[in-house]
């Protein structure tokens, strides 16, 4: 069955299951062989001394393309969303920024991943950081109460993009922001929307981002704007699969199989933008 042909919770609850199966085998790509953790991390931007003063579990577990709130103006006593929190790594940087004054929210809908951020906020000793349960096509969180919406990776993974634009208006106060890494593709050749994998590896899902930016103004966000881009050469799409998203490379090729062909007719199809929004004040 095609990935069109599924009902958006059937993609959710396989979304979810890879996302489990990740996480229980860390230090593991393809088949098993070590992989180079942290090459996501470094890949999407994040700071060496950054990195260095989160609990290693959080950032090599990091299954993000950009580094979200490198360009917000996250400040002391906001409160912060991140949708799709995953292990922690944005949840935790937040965190610093926002200081014990502030809240920073973590909503995932995998099991796994809340006990794994819940976790690592308790190891670097944040107390104001909680992780709540929910797909973030309805966010569990109350209307017009926080100052910034941030998520990695995420929302190219959701099968009803509309419905989480229309949630990060929904939450966010008059004036507040949002700044969001995620993954547009353009022109994916079907082959590769047929690999078993290529959905929960960010790539099968991804709109382009023209329909991304319109989605966004649609749910009526204002100053939406690209902020950075990363276009993925063949060497990074390559590292990007073989290191951190096993299922792909299991599904697209095969144990020990040259990743190099797929890699190849991804490049220039994908890349990671940072996107900007804002809330209109009242
Ligand atoms: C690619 S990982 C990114 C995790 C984290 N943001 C990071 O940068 O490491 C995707 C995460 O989003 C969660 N997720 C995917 N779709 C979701 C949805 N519709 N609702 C809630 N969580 C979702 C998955 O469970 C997983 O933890």
């Amino acid at each position: 069955m095609s990935t069109q042909e599924k009902s958006s919770d059937r993609i959710r609850e396989e979304v979810s299951k890879d996302y489990a199966t990740m996480i229980r085998k860390p230090g593991t790509g393809c088949c098993g062989k070590p992989a180079p953790k942290g090459f996501v991390a470094k890949l999407a931007g994040y700071k060496e001394e950054e990195l260095a003063a989160l609990p290693a579990d959080a950032v090599e577990n990091s299954f993000g393309c950009g580094n979200p709130l490198s360009f917000s103006e996250v400040k002391d006593g906001d409160v912060v969303v991140d949708l799709g929190s995953g292990a922690g790594i944005d949840l935790l940087i937040a965190a610093g920024k926002v200081g014990p004054m502030g809240r920073v929210i973590g909503v995932d809908m995998t099991d796994e991943m809340i006990e794994r951020a819940r976790n690592n906020a308790e190891k670097a000793g944040f107390k104001n950081v909680e992780v709540r349960k929910g797909i973030i096509e309805e966010l569990p969180v109350e209307t017009g109460t926080v100052d910034w919406v941030i998520s990695n990776c995420v929302i190219n993974l959701s099968p009803e993009k509309d419905r989480v634009f229309d949630e990060i208006a929904r939450v966010l106060k008059p004036g507040g922001r949002m700044l969001v890494s995620d993954i547009v593709a353009e022109g994916l050749p079907p082959e590769i929307l047929q690999i078993a994998g290529a959905y929960s590896s960010c790539v099968a899902g991804a709109i382009g981002e023209r329909d991304y930016l319109a989605g966004l103004r649609k749910a009526g966000l204002t100053d939406v704007e690209v902020r950075a881009r990363l276009k993925y050469d063949a060497t990074q799409i390559k590292g990007f699969i073989d290191s951190e998203l096993p299922n792909f490379s299991e599904g697209g090729c095969g144990c020990g199989c040259d990743m190099g062909p797929i890699a190849g007719m991804l490049e220039g199809k994908i890349q990671s933008i940072k996107v900007f929004a804002r809330k209109p004040a009242e």
